[in-house]
């Protein structure tokens, strides 16, 4: 199967069913993705499919199939991040880190479809992305900070 992923195209040797969570992580070593609950309960691997916040714990790679995927590793890189990335490290919104791949890839993607979200529309898109270290304060206001930041352009 061919894969779009982080703008590269990828070609893997897996059985159709095999989620696409499996296919990031251990085809093709892709570890910024995680597994938390494998039954789209959690969010922590939440990845992009042609631009959209899916689970991909519950993607099947045949679903996928010539997609356009984007992990947490293509979203942005240390030297050039994602407004979002910036401002989840001016507000320090990292506690363990588990989770947080996932809430940053939701955030991006609530961000491209409404970009000045109010707290009810950020409360409604995250409430799928649970965080055991209750990080949610930080996250509501990096996504404000990161509205601010792609507004400005
Ligand atoms: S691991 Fe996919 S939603 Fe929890
Ligand atoms: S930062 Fe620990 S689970 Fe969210």
């Amino acid at each position: 199967m061919k894969f779009s992923v982080n703008g590269k195209i990828q070609e893997v040797d897996v059985e159709e069913d095999m989620p696409l969570l499996w296919v990031l992580r251990d085809e093709l070593g892709l570890t910024g993705t995680k597994y938390g609950c494998g039954i789209a309960q959690c969010g922590a691997c939440t990845v992009h499919l042609d631009g959209q916040a899916v689970r991909s714990c519950q993607t099947l790679a045949i679903d996928a199939e010539g997609a356009n995927i984007t992990t947490i590793e293509g979203l942005g890189t240390p030297d050039d991040p994602h407004p979002v990335q910036q401002a989840w490290v001016e507000h320090q919104v990292a506690q363990c880190g588990y989770c947080q791949s996932g809430q940053i890839m939701q955030a991006a993607s609530l961000l491209t479809f409404n970009p000045n979200p109010s707290d009810t529309d950020i409360d409604d898109e995250m409430s799928g992305n649970l965080c055991r270290c209750g990080t949610y304060p930080r996250v509501r206001d990096a996504i404000k900070t990161a509205a601010t930041k792609l507004q400005e352009g």
